[in-house]
């Protein structure tokens, strides 16, 4: 098995289907209110991607074997819930957090991004779990270049939440993505440095660590993919598509409304 590397033709698609990912969670920026549901939420970026960009929704009919077609164009994972939260009849009321998750198909290629969104004020503590995890993201993408490892963003991710307190969830990763979904390598948001897989330019993958306020553990339920956290703790999640390059790295999840990197780093 093994880990492709991207030309230039490629990597001129992945920048477009990265843009058109990130294009769609500009959009519903301004829609994510206490009152909205998520499957009002799934409805307009279903139809945005659809109509107006021409793109495909890669969830829709997703279906990875021992697992049924994922239902809707979207994944909304509120509060509790780490990831693949199926767009519904829940309201969003003041104080949630909410992870949206979006996957492009242009011309062939995937563009996979997530970010998380507030319905009203959060809470300090919730607040405080979106930003680790945000910085957590930003530490793994600032140790992607030729000749450093997976281990070292899946240190560097670990090591920024557990000294916060919070745990990483470990049954979800990264992964490399292109014409297909999801691909090799495995990108794990835990690990030691100087391990795992070594760089090189031409590979693409995304970051997207599941930072939990509680414990690690998880709980699947019955739908076959909301995943929520075993001790009902909040969650939270960020994701870009990454490229390595000769130098470092690209980000080629970048659209206007992308918040800037934090600034601490
Ligand atoms: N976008 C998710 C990821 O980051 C995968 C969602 S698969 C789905 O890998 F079927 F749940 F939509
Ligand atoms: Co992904
Ligand atoms: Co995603």
């Amino acid at each position: 098995m093994s880990v492709s590397i991207k030309n230039n033709q490629d990597i001129v698609k992945m920048r477009v289907a990265g843009q058109l990912a990130s294009e769609v969670l500009d959009y519903i920026t301004d829609f994510v209110r206490p009152g909205i549901s998520t499957e009002e939420i799934d409805k307009l970026c279903h139809e945005f991607m659809v109509i107006k960009q021409g793109t495909i929704p890669a969830p829709l009919n997703y279906a990875p074997p021992g697992h049924t077609p994922y239902p809707k164009s979207i994944c909304t994972s509120v509060n509790n819930q780490i990831c693949h939260g199926i767009p519904g009849p829940k309201i969003l009321k003041r104080g949630d957090i909410i992870n949206i998750d979006v996957t492009v198909i242009k011309d062939g290629y995937h563009g996979d991004t997530s970010r998380m969104f507030y319905a009203g004020e959060p809470s300090i503590q919730a607040q405080r779990l979106c930003d680790i995890t945000y910085e957590c993201m930003w530490l793994g993408i600032h140790q992607v270049k030729p000749g450093n490892y997976l281990g070292d963003i899946g240190y560097a991710i670990q090591n920024h939440a557990e000294s916060n307190g919070f745990s990483v969830v470990r049954e979800f990763c990264g992964h490399g993505i292109g014409k297909v979904f999801h691909e090799e390598p495995q990108v794990l948001h835990y690990g030691t440095q100087g391990h795992g897989l070594e760089l090189k330019a031409g590979m693409i993958f995304t970051i997207e660590p599941m930072i939990n306020a509680g414990k690690k553990d998880i709980k699947m339920l019955p739908d076959g993919w909301t995943v929520v956290t075993k001790d009902r703790s909040l969650s939270a999640q960020w994701e870009h598509t990454i490229l390595v390059t000769q130098s470092g790295y690209e980000v080629l999840t970048q659209s206007k409304g992308t918040p800037q990197e934090p600034s601490f780093l």
